[in-house]
């Protein structure tokens, strides 16, 4: 069901949850405040307990009333990159619920760039916001993927495509000296355009690649699992047989199990779809997730993807 600003107002004033636009992904928002709207968005996803929420916020100031330590390298990436894809992770506000931090000392904290939604904001105050999809699966980047993911049961505010198209960077900031700092998720924000802003503004800083699993518990090499398997090939293939026998050795070495998820392996290599994207970085970002749902539609045995010959992936 889509809904317009007025109504996702009222929806969230009655401690109910809404998928909401933001310039990465779809959010399925609850008010902080509210402790059975919250407990509604890890029913409505499935979502374990463990794994935190991010709060999103109408501006710096209302960040700073979450946080219990506010460094001046806050001031300037927020400055910097917000409204943005940019997720800022702080020691936490007494007052912020434990459910939305999973129990950790820290909360994660963003202001998203989509006007409804900072419209929306400003008049229910801050709002806790995994990407509105059911817990491991691919994000939704339309109101169609919100209503399609959870069967027409979550009210969406229709703010169109998400313009980045994937999810935002997540940054931890730790309170050392000098500040410590460590990306937890990649995304369109490079840890070399933070790193420049710090260093711009002349504060000391230590980046440390390597954090620890309690640092940042919602990381799975089982997230973003589309439907239908996805391969990646490095060469174009010379031909349907060649390409065959590839995927085929491919997916021989990829075990039955990933973090005690069950890996979905075809058993036939007869039907196979190439997921395109645009060479652009930024625009296939954007499309990235839209196009995953558009080839999983068409139900092949195995989705591939040439990777560029300038991309380097890490294992
Ligand atoms: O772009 C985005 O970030 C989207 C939109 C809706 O804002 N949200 C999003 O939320 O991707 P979610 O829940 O799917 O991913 C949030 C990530 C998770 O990996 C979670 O573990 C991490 O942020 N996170 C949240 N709070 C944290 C904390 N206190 N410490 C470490 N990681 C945290
Ligand atoms: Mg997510």
């Amino acid at each position: 069901m889509q809904v317009n600003l007025q109504k996702a107002v009222l929806i969230l004033r009655e401690d109910g949850v809404v998928g909401i636009p933001t310039e990465t992904v779809y959010g399925l928002a609850a008010r902080i405040d509210s402790e059975s709207a919250l407990r509604q968005i890890f029913a409505t996803k499935e979502r374990p307990f463990f794994d935190p929420l991010i709060v999103h916020v109408s501006s710096l100031e209302q960040a700073r009333g979450l946080v219990s330590w506010w460094p001046e390298v806050a001031t300037v990436l927020a400055q910097r990159f917000w409204p943005g894809p940019l997720t800022l992770v702080l020691p936490k506000a007494e007052q912020v619920n434990p459910l939305i931090t999973s129990g950790l000392p820290t909360v994660a904290l963003r202001q998203p760039r989509h006007p409804l939604t900072q419209q929306l904001l400003e008049k229910v105050g801050p709002l806790a916001a995994p990407s509105a999809n059911k817990f491991g699966r691919v994000s939704p980047t339309r109101p169609e993927h919100v209503e399609g993911e959870f069967s027409g049961q979550v009210a969406v505010l229709d703010g169109g495509s998400c313009e980045v198209g994937i999810e935002s960077t997540v940054l931890l900031v730790k309170n050392s000296n000098p500040v410590q700092i460590s990306i937890l998720r990649e995304g369109q924000i490079l840890l070399s355009e933070i790193e420049k802003e710090m260093t711009e503004a002349k504060l000391p800083f230590t980046t440390v690649a390597a954090v620890s699993r309690a640092e940042s518990p919602g990381h799975f090499r089982h997230h973003y699992m589309p439907s239908v398997p996805l391969v990646l090939c490095e060469r174009i293939p010379r031909c349907q047989e060649h390409l065959q026998v590839a995927l085929a050795e491919k997916i021989s070495q990829i075990p039955e199990q990933v973090e005690g998820v069950r890996v979905r392996k075809p058993s036939s290599l007869q039907n196979l779809r190439e997921l395109v994207l645009a060479t652009d970085p930024v625009l296939a970002a954007r499309e990235l997730y839209q196009r995953l749902r558009e080839v999983a539609e068409t139900s092949p045995d195995v989705i591939y993807f040439v990777v560029p010959s300038c991309c380097i992936f890490r294992s």
